[in-house]
């Protein structure tokens, strides 16, 4: 393993797995590994341990997005989309020439996903698309909007994968990133300490019968950088207007960017 000086500034914030130090490198497998895991029982241990709060936030998102309801052509990128949550809705809530590109790096998430996009009859309007955030499979200036959902913190370089969003937005089109972030509201903040640490691992054990992969989750959760540090990186990689707006006391965060 490469010592600290090795690390170059982009992978600082990101060179742990959960709160264990590790070489970038290797982190990226690592995250595959935990979704590979728990990709079939993803959905409901999303609901299980945000007490269905998860599709409170993903609505606001898609609210936020405002996909046009008439039929003019609206392309968005669902990075890190996963099992298609947030594309699904996006669909939904946008006319016939709103489409959906999920693209994600664990073909066993989006293996979950294609099975729901056909259960719900939408495969006319959402595709699914293997694909790293950091080396993005698209043409420059080819969607109308991005949007990732829980996904930043799980990429290595996050300064990478934001210029990635950057370049394949066109001019006009705008990056809606829901994560996890950081309480700010005294009392809250022990009581959410309290259930991250002590009960979310324990129902991993208990329902999906492990419990690391959610000590990962909580762990990549509190190494994400802070509202404003973030709303800085998004402004760092040519975004404007960037500003964010919190959920439920912090637990998430919406931040938005536009490529002018
Ligand atoms: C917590 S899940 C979120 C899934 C979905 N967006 C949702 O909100 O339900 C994180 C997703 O990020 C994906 N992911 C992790 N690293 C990635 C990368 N470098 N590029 C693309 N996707 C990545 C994982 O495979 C996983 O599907």
């Amino acid at each position: 393993m490469p010592n600290e000086s090795e690390f170059d500034e982009s992978t600082e914030l990101s060179a742990s797995f959960g709160f264990r130090p590790i070489d970038p490198r290797q982190r990226q497998g690592l995250v595959n590994e935990v979704f590979a895991t728990v990709a079939e029982r993803y959905d409901l241990m999303n609901d299980l341990m945000s007490g269905g709060l998860h599709r409170l936030w993903k609505d606001d998102l898609v609210t936020t997005l405002n996909p046009p309801k008439r039929a003019e052509i609206f392309r968005v990128l669902d990075l890190a989309g996963g099992t298609g949550d947030v594309a699904m809705r996006i669909v939904r809530a946008g006319g016939d020439g709103t489409s959906t590109v999920i693209c994600d790096i664990s073909p066993e998430m989006l293996e979950v996903g294609r099975r729901k996009v056909e259960a719900a009859g939408l495969t006319d309007r959402i595709s699914l698309v293997e694909g790293n955030a950091e080396a993005l499979p698209f043409a420059d200036r080819s969607f109308d909007a991005v949007t990732i959902a829980f996904g930043i913190r799980n990429v290595t370089h996050i300064d990478k994968a934001l210029a990635e969003m950057y370049r394949v937005l066109r001019p006009g089109g705008r990056l809606l990133v829901l994560e996890f972030s950081h309480v700010d509201v005294p009392m809250l903040d022990r009581l959410y300490d309290l259930f991250s640490f002590e009960a979310i691992p324990r129902l991993g054990q208990l329902a999906a019968g492990s419990s690391e992969p959610y000590r990962y989750l909580v762990e990549s959760i509190r190494r994400f950088p802070k509202q404003e540090a973030f709303a800085d990186m998004i402004r760092g990689a040519g975004f404007e207007r960037a500003h964010y707006r919190n959920l439920t006391g912090g637990i998430a965060a919406i931040h938005s960017g536009w490529r002018i």
